[in-house]
């Protein structure tokens, strides 16, 4: 039987993002310590065959159980792949001493429960200042870095090689297939339709494709309709998180950077939603590599910014993963 403590950093942890919100974690509760396993029955087959995102959104339910953990008033010790050979085995969380939270880890272990990916329309007011250093610098504690893309010829590359990779996905009938799968199912998994049904105004367009969740990769047009003037072209802060090396301790840290970016600015009301197109297969991220010069391996696309209410997904009760 798990101690409160234990049950209360699983409920938090279980709320994480994940890869078209497959959660595919599984824990167990050994005394006062969890272990998080992989479930590689929610790999994605077509989307994720190196279990790269797997890895990713793990990492982020570990940095969410991490922040829950601290705002119950307990330390917390993160192993990371602590037994090599056991490659299902991504991380041991340990309880430890009683130790009051910081006012920051209380306040980000708050957002966990209001935090959703928001696709909507985000206002042109700009983020909180501070709010970028200090997410790279939480990520830098990760060895994880963060770029911006303040540089015209940046966002225009960001924009064609995220355009030609769903493109490129949406040619093969196992990305729309796979998608469909996961797309509006009535249970604890998937993304609900409420959640992607396009809620943008006519009058309003994304300067970078959102991934379109039928899968056929369609995007509304920045020219406008006959005789209607053009629409607004929304120009959103768009953030590219990174590495150095690219194996599963990589894809867990920049999972756990990415938690922590999404409570941060959660916690001061920005909303935040992944552009996975541009890193979901290899072809695409090595582009982006090449294109943006980097020196390192991308690991995640974000876009950030003020936006309304949206409906949240569902989730597997953390019981249900518990071994
Ligand atoms: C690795 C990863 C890739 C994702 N890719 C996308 C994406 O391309 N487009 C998108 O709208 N959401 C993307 N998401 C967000 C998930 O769909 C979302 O976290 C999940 O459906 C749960 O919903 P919630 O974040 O609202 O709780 C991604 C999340 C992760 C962790």
């Amino acid at each position: 039987m798990a101690s409160d403590d234990i049950a209360a950093v699983l409920d938090c942890a279980a709320l994480a993002p994940s890869v078209h919100n497959t959660q595919p974690w599984q824990w167990r509760a050994v005394d006062d310590a969890i272990e998080v396993r992989a479930d590689r029955s929610r790999q994605l087959a077509y989307l994720d065959p190196t279990g790269r995102q797997l890895h990713v959104s793990c990492g982020a339910a570990i940095e969410f159980g991490y922040l829950a953990a601290r705002s119950v008033g307990r330390e917390c010790d993160v192993r990371l792949q602590p037994d090599g050979a056991d490659g299902e085995l991504l991380a041991v969380l340990e309880l430890g001493e009683v130790r009051p939270p910081t006012p920051t880890e209380q306040r980000l272990a708050e957002a966990i429960a209001v935090r959703y990916t928001d696709r909507g329309p985000y206002s042109d007011r700009p983020v909180p200042e501070g709010l970028v250093e200090d997410l790279r610098r939480r990520a830098a504690e990760l060895e994880v870095w963060v770029r911006t893309f303040e540089r015209p010829d940046d966002r225009r590359a960001l924009i064609t090689v995220l355009s030609d990779a769903e493109q490129e996905e949406a040619r093969d009938s196992r990305y729309a297939a796979e998608l469909a799968q996961w797309v509006g199912p009535t249970g604890d998994v998937g993304v609900p339709a409420e959640a992607v049904a396009g809620r943008w105004p006519s009058d309003r367009v994304s300067q970078v494709p959102l991934r379109d969740f039928t899968g056929r990769a369609e995007h509304p047009s920045a020219e406008g309709r006959g005789d209607d003037p053009p629409p607004t072209v929304e120009r959103d802060l768009l953030l590219l998180f990174g590495t150095a090396s690219d194996d599963p301790g990589a894809w867990l840290s920049a999972g756990r950077a990415l938690g922590w970016a999404l409570l941060r600015a959660a916690a001061v009301g920005v909303s935040a939603q992944p552009l996975g197109p541009a890193i979901d297969l290899p072809a695409a991220r090595e582009r982006l590599r090449h294109e943006l010069g980097l020196v390192g391996n991308p690991q995640f696309v974000v876009r950030m910014g003020y936006g309304a209410d949206r409906p949240r997904t569902r989730r597997r009760p953390a019981t249900t993963t518990l071994n």
